[in-house]
């Protein structure tokens, strides 16, 4: 039997396990959830373990790693470290939720759950692709590790921690993830740069304590009006970023990648539709598909304070919170950028409010070595799927663990998508196209066998 007969006569099977991972509802920043997580852990452990790896749930100090290998592959053959994350993040706003998040359907061709593309359905893929192939040919081509982490949402503050811890473990010729996004439905893409973060919350406070506004108003700085005059300060009239000197690290973009990029031909319109959005302002000089992408931004992620509830209440607030996130670019640095923003809100602090700049997880930016070999065995499995040749693109969101695989283990990453940029990742009614999640499952098992052809 050949791995397409295979795949074809297990497709409701893989549907269903699937569906089973997806109602387990592993949100990892939630206390609440750690059974889930646990949970989910178990099942993706025990699928392995079903295929004959060398399976492990190692505890740490917050949710759990499954680590499987597979050492059996022909002499000299290389060896693959396979990544992904088992938790999701929150479902909220639930209401907005067309089914229960942890309830998956099948709507239009699509599979929709939390978790449906990031990533339990695209690392899914890798599993099934394993298990094709050994159904198919009774052994895997290469020496194949599953990393699979539930903290990839919340940072993964556990996982460099147990690379340095298992070094010669988790030695490898490449890492392959599936958690990133094609460039479009039926174009595949080989993602070859990830961008970093710094995650701050903001903290002004003012009087001891909240004021009634007719008998204090006009004598007492307003801690909402001064953090609104704050964040108003994050931003020049060009759409750049104005905290001194927030660009001093950024790489310039080479003429010839603003040419690859220009030459994808993004539709900046059907951009616009899908957002629901008529205008896309951004900092002048660069394209969407360059801002979104391969550019450094800030925005403002949550802002609250004062009376939010029905009704009107006239109330001075004490305080006023907000929180902040910058996607980074090589070579910005989370820690540095953390430090020129709190260097910054002192400055424009006005007087009658303290601020305070907390800091949360981040993340490095990363570019991949376009030339590792791995990356010509990513070009021919996608090629073999599709039919077409994978594009070269950058992904806006960040995935903190891959510039540890490369500073910690060497290797260099395989970002191979195959979801959608429109899945709605981390937004309600989040979905993987049912094509997508069996495309995905024959390209991780051609990647299989390209990678054992070197
Ligand atoms: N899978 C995403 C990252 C991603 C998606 C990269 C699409 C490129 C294209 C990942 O799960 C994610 O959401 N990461 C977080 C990181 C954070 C929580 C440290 C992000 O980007 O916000
Ligand atoms: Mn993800
Ligand atoms: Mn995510």
């Amino acid at each position: 039997m050949t791995v397409d007969d295979y795949l074809e006569q297990h497709r409701g099977a893989h549907l269903e396990e699937l569906f089973s991972l997806l109602r387990i509802p592993s949100v990892s920043t939630d206390p609440a959830h750690r059974g889930d997580v646990a949970q989910a852990a178990e099942f993706v452990a025990e699928r392995l373990r079903a295929l004959g790896f060398d399976t492990e749930i190692a505890p740490t100090a917050g949710h759990p790693i499954v680590y499987a290998e597979r050492l059996d592959a022909p002499a000299g053959a290389p060896t693959v470290l396979i990544y992904g994350h088992y938790d999701v993040q929150p479902p909220d706003p639930l209401d907005e939720w067309r089914n229960p998040p942890f309830e998956p359907t099948l709507e239009n061709g699509n599979i929709v759950a939390r978790g449906a593309t990031d990533d339990k359905g695209q690392m899914y893929c890798h599993i099934k692709g394993a298990e094709a192939v050994l159904a198919a040919t009774g052994g895997l081509p290469v020496n194949v590790k599953f990393l699979i982490e539930g903290e990839e949402e919340v940072g993964s503050p556990n996982l460099e921690p147990f690379l340095r811890a298992n070094k010669d473990r988790l030695s490898a010729d490449a890492v392959v993830i599936s958690d990133t996004s094609m460039y479009g439905p039926g174009r595949p893409a080989i993602t070859w740069g990830l961008r970093g973060l710094a995650y701050v919350e903001v903290h002004v406070r003012g009087p001891s304590h909240d004021l009634h506004s007719g008998l204090y108003g006009g004598g007492v700085r307003n801690p909402i009006n001064a953090l609104a005059a704050m964040i108003a300060t994050l931003h020049d009239e060009h759409g750049r970023v104005a905290i001194p000197g927030f660009y001093d690290a950024v790489l310039p973009l080479s003429d010839e990648e603003r040419a690859e990029t220009a030459a994808l031909g993004h539709d900046e319109d059907a951009f616009r539709a899908e957002v629901g959005v008529s205008v896309s302002p951004g900092e002048e000089g660069y394209s969407v598909l360059e801002r979104i992408s391969a550019r450094p931004t800030l925005d403002c992620n949550g802002i609250w304070g004062g009376f939010t509830g029905a009704g009107a209440k006239t109330v001075l607030p004490a305080q006023a919170h907000a929180k902040l996130s910058c996607r980074l670019v090589p070579d910005q640095s989370p820690a540095q950028i953390v430090a020129l923003l709190r260097a910054h809100f002192a400055a424009v602090c006005p007087s009658g409010v303290t601020v305070e700049v907390e800091d949360h997880h981040g993340g490095i930016p990363f570019l991949v070595d376009r030339g590792a070999p791995a990356l010509g065995a990513a070009r021919r499995a996608l090629g073999r799927v599709w039919g077409v040749e994978p594009v070269m693109i950058r992904g806006g969101g960040s995935i903190p663990i891959v510039a540890s695989f490369k500073s910690v283990l060497g290797l260099d990453s395989v970002l191979m998508g195959f979801g959608l940029a429109d899945d709605r990742l981390h937004s309600p009614n989040e979905k993987f196209g049912l094509d997508n999640y069996y495309a995905g499952i024959r390209a991780s098992a051609y990647m299989l066998e390209e990678l054992a052809r070197g």
